[in-house]
């Protein structure tokens, strides 16, 4: 799609997101979190030898939380291979991000590598025979290469910001060890993911980096093309927990969202596009993010379908 057009349709999705009047409820849970505020949108679109499109306020860094889940998931399958699916599954969970039920219910082996549970053990994993440091600098390395930024930084307020409240979190480590699921002490395993998940970005960064992932010609190859389609297959059936049949529904693009409101969308041989607004459904997605992005692939007709 030419320039031109591509950029008259976000700025009509940025006109549509600004004027919707409820604009979702940002995420509470996180003190950090809690003080952003909710009146912001952003949205951009990186496709290999052409510049980020944006609409809004694309250059406004925020905490990408869970959408850094992609990128430890691409880490931990540089490092284990297919041995990561030993400890963690690749199905839908149908629950909350941070529920508990089905890893009482499974033995504590958790459904998918994006649910919170599953998450702490792609982490876990990554730090096998690494140290803490070494481990979270290789998650951060990667997200710079693939964004081919190197100023990309990590917030350590809004981690330190969880360690003191992530309660959830920590019973969710402390189970994994009971099954023997985890094999790093809990505090160790989640300072690595709470800072994980404090990685900031601002939306052209985050559309840049989720190229490695469109497998377009130009972009950065940083995984094999089977594991693309492998981690896209994933965030599309799993990417928004139990939004994310609606989410597929909406968008027909694999997505991964994160509760400080950004979404990072694929589309296969296309762009890739990074979409921001605080405030979430009640699924804990960004609310603007995906009517945002609903709109976007009707305008544009984008879909693996
Ligand atoms: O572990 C947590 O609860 C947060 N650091 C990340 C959760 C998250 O982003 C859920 N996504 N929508």
């Amino acid at each position: 799609m030419e320039e031109d057009k591509l950029q008259r349709i976000l700025d009509q999705v940025a006109d549509a997101a600004f004027a919707t009047a409820d604009k979702g409820r940002v995420a509470d849970y996180i003190p950090e979190l809690a003080a952003v505020d909710p009146d912001q949108f952003a949205i951009a679109v990186a496709r290999p030898g052409h510049p980020t499109l944006t609409a809004g306020r694309a250059q406004k860094a925020f905490s990408i939380q869970s959408v850094s889940k992609v990128f430890t998931l691409a880490v931990a399958l540089g490092k284990l291979g297919d041995r990561l699916w030993n400890r963690v599954g690749r199905e839908p969970s149908g629950q909350a991000f941070d529920s508990v039920i089905l890893l009482e219910q499974e033995k504590g082996r958790p459904r998918n590598p994006f649910i919170n549970a599953g998450a702490i053990v792609t982490t876990d994993a990554v730090l096998e025979g690494s140290e803490p440091k070494e481990a979270l600098a290789a998650i951060l390395r990667f997200v710079r290469e693939a964004a081919g930024d190197d100023a990309i930084h990590i917030n350590d307020s809004v981690a330190q910001s969880e360690i003191a409240t992530g309660h959830r979190n920590f019973a969710l480590a402390h189970y994994l060890l009971s099954h023997g699921n985890l094999q790093h002490p809990p505090e160790l395993t989640l300072g690595t993911y709470f800072h994980q998940c404090a990685i900031e970005m601002n939306c052209a960064q985050l559309a840049d980096a989720g190229l490695f992932l469109t497998a377009c010609d130009g972009a950065p190859r940083m995984v094999s093309p089977s594991r693309i389609r492998r981690i896209n297959a994933l965030m599309m059936t799993c990417g928004h927990y139990d939004g994310s049949g609606d989410y597929a529904y909406r968008v027909g693009l694999p997505g991964k969202s994160g509760v400080g409101g950004g979404i990072l969308t694929i589309a296969p041989g296309i762009a890739s596009i990074a979409v921001w607004a605080p405030g979430l459904n009640r699924y804990g997605n960004s609310k603007l993010g995906t009517e945002a992005m609903q709109r976007l692939t009707d305008l544009t007709g984008w879909s693996v379908f």
